[in-house]
């Protein structure tokens, strides 16, 4: 495990011990406090956050380590014109491990070609998540004490969503998991992730209508729609409040039904479910940094080397316009069938 591009490439025993590490944690943090002491983090936030920053550095600090970084592209060399490549070349030289949030899909994959340090995915673009998805994991193990035999609803924007691609990818390592799909046709699932359904033989409905579904679910994941990643705003204006999540669409939902959402929350879960005990956002903020100290300690402590990547010759072409391979010049090839950075199938 040197990087951590997409949780799905993590065995699901690891995934599980990471799980169980971040409940000791939880419940033992002195034992922890110093771990990870003279490690430094780089956190390269190119994208807006706030959980996703905040809780890797605090997941560092609470292991004795420290951090460094910018939450800001603009106050970074690449406000300059800096390659990717330069900057995480450079980072390399003074950090430990290095947490990078990127708009473009495969930036992740990019930029661990670069060092030898440990580099995680803290979002590329609308492409993947890995740690929301180990938070998410790890939320839904504690409120509802298992990760098979459930029904979950994805509700919102499916489309855009690295949260969503995340979760159902890691979540089909479990057995007989449902999986509905509310959205409008403008926020469906994109087709390849159909198609990863189909492959994987994994369960799953569509529908649009929240109410009509609600009392079939076990675990209810909204979403936000994502606006800044829409190339057409007048298409986001009409479905940006498509689905708003209150008590009125609660009265049919199971008792013990977990409600889960990533955040930021804009309009579509009403406050007036904050106080439901089913809503379990607010603590599936506090499990992410136990997931992600967690994370850091399994790194930290079997950290395994170079990873080995398979180059074929020449420079990898994507046609996706959000791919990394876009902007950042010279990437190796790395696929042959889909493209080795954002998973895009090359048209034949
Ligand atoms: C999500 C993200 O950035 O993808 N937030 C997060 O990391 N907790 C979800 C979102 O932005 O809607």
């Amino acid at each position: 495990m040197k990087n951590i591009i997409d949780l799905y490439d993590v065995e699901k025993s690891k995934i599980e011990k990471i799980l169980n590490t971040a409940e000791d944690i939880q419940s033992n943090p002195k034992k922890y406090e110093k771990v990870l002491e003279g490690k430094i983090l780089a956190s390269l936030f190119f994208e807006p956050s706030t959980r996703t920053n905040f809780s890797f550095s605090t997941a560092m600090m609470r292991l004795g380590g420290n951090v460094i970084g910018f939450s800001d592209a603009n106050s970074s060399s690449t406000a300059k014109g800096e390659s990717l490549k330069d900057t995480i070349k450079t980072v390399s030289a003074y950090a430990d491990v290095i947490v990078m949030r990127n708009s473009y899909e495969g930036s992740a994959k990019a930029g661990s070609l670069y060092t030898d340090k440990t580099l995680i995915n803290a979002g590329d673009g609308g492409h993947l998540h890995p740690t929301q998805t180990l938070t998410d994991l790890y939320t839904i193990k504690k409120y509802h004490g298992k990760l098979n035999d459930f029904t979950i609803g994805l509700c919102g924007d499916l489309k855009h969503g690295r949260t969503i691609q995340s979760l159902i990818k890691s979540l089909s390592k479990y057995e007989n998991i449902k999986f509905v799909l509310i959205a409008p046709k403008e926020l469906e699932l994109n087709d390849f992730m159909i198609d990863f359904f189909k492959k994987n033989q994994i369960s799953y409905t569509k529908a649009v209508n929240l109410e009509e579904n609600i009392a079939d679910l076990d675990i209810l994941y909204m979403t936000r729609v994502q606006k800044e990643r829409f190339d057409d705003i007048n298409i986001y204006e009409r479905v940006k409040n498509v689905y708003v999540l209150d008590n009125k669409k609660l009265v049919n939902a199971k008792e013990n039904l977990c409600i889960l959402h990533p955040l930021p929350r804009v309009d579509e879960i009403a406050e007036e479910i904050d106080s439901d005990p089913r809503a379990l956002y607010f603590q599936q903020v506090e499990c992410g940094m136990y997931a992600r100290m967690a994370l850091f300690y399994h790194l930290f402590k079997e950290k395994s080397g170079k990873s080995s990547e398979k180059y074929t010759e020449g420079t990898e072409i994507c046609e996706n316009p959000r791919c990394i391979t876009q902007v950042e010049k010279n990437l190796p090839k790395l696929g042959l069938k889909a493209c080795g950075y954002c998973e895009r199938e090359f048209k034949k």
